[in-house]
């Protein structure tokens, strides 16, 4: 068959042959359809993500490691936990029987592998607690994932919606797409945090943090009251890190700005996924939610994978 196979960390995957998996007991062939290209598959390539090892300890190895294919009877699933080395960069993997469920119907198989972005975006509610009305800042709102923030976060009927980017073009679209402010934080440490401070209204409720590192260090800061008083109380969500793994957290942030902070997995269990998946598809039928995907050719992996035009749109490998 032909794969993406990656033959180095860091390098980029090769598009060749490579050998068919063969399904051992309780195990189950993949025809692979679409696979969504993410920052964490390159991260995990790159070798420089926190649970990669377990990918790239033994190579060559084909990457990325879910996405949609049809069982041998012809069912089209979403897939995951395959078996190295056969990642989903490839006409075929396999999985253990059961790690696969039916996607649904009438939706593009490109568009349900970016539907876990949003799915992820909907921990405004299974994480902070968000309820209507309420003000959200979305940090990152430029790339795939901080759009769709933005979008599931006018859905679900945010007050009002702030979003930072670092390109004035893209944060436009941004706007476009339900923002009511947008802040780019391409500017010096002081004038961001003015601008938080200016953009906040009666204060940010929920943070959908998606970037972490330099913007929300000077958020965080920027949250502190400077008189003896308590700020407003603003839940954060950390989702990404696309600024920065590491922040600098002052004690006064945590003490005195009512600032709490929760990791994106927080009150996801199968149950709230599965409602959280059933809302996500319901407003992708409807046409309210939309995705945007650039679709190639597995072919054309070695271009694909070095891209840095896509502005928004999230790569998406057609086997
Ligand atoms: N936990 C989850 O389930 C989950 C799901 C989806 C995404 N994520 C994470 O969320 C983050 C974003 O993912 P994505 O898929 O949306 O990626 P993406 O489409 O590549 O977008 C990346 C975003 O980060 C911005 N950015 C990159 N480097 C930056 C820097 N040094 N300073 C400030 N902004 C920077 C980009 O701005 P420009 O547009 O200006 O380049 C863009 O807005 C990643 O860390 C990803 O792993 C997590």
């Amino acid at each position: 068959m032909k794969a993406a196979v990656l033959h180095e960390v860091g390098g980029v995957p090769r598009y060749e042959d490579f050998p068919d998996p063969v399904a051992g007991d309780g195990e189950v062939i993949i025809d692979v359809k679409a696979v969504a290209v993410e920052n964490v598959d390159k991260a995990i390539a790159a070798g420089t993500h926190y649970a990669g090892e377990k990918y790239v300890g033994r190579l060559p190895v084909i990457p990325a490691f879910d996405g949609i294919g049809a069982l041998p009877d012809g069912t089209l699933v979403g897939f995951g936990n395959i078996r190295l080395p056969y990642g989903a960069l490839a006409e075929k993997t396999v999985v253990p029987q059961g790690s696969y469920k039916p996607v649904p119907d009438g939706i593009d198989p490109a568009v349900v592998t970016v539907m876990a972005s949003a799915i992820t975006a909907m921990s405004v509610r299974t994480a902070a607690g968000f309820v209507p009305g309420e003000t959200v800042l979305v940090q990152g709102a430029t790339g795939v994932a901080g759009r769709l923030a933005v979008k599931v976060a006018r859905l679900l009927g945010a007050g009002r919606i702030v979003a930072t980017g670092r390109d004035d073009a893209q944060l436009r679209e941004v706007r476009a797409v339900g923002a009511d402010t947008v802040i780019n934080t391409a500017v010096s440490d002081e004038a961001l945090a003015q601008a938080y401070l200016d953009a906040r209204g009666d204060g940010y409720d929920v943070v959908l943090d998606y970037l972490w590192g330099r913007p929300s260090e000077i958020l965080l800061r920027a949250l502190v009251p400077r008189s003896f008083a308590f700020g407003k109380p603003t839940r954060v969500v950390q989702i990404g890190e696309s600024a920065g793994t590491e922040l600098a957290l002052s004690a006064s942030s945590l003490r005195t700005s009512g600032v709490e902070v929760y990791g994106a997995a927080k009150g996801f269990d199968a149950q709230t996924i599965d409602e959280v998946y059933q809302q996500v598809v319901t407003w992708t039928r409807s046409g309210e939610l939309t995705f945007d995907v650039e679709k190639v050719p597995l072919s054309d992996i070695e271009t694909a994978w070095r891209r840095t035009d896509l502005k928004g749109r999230r790569l998406v490998v057609m086997p």
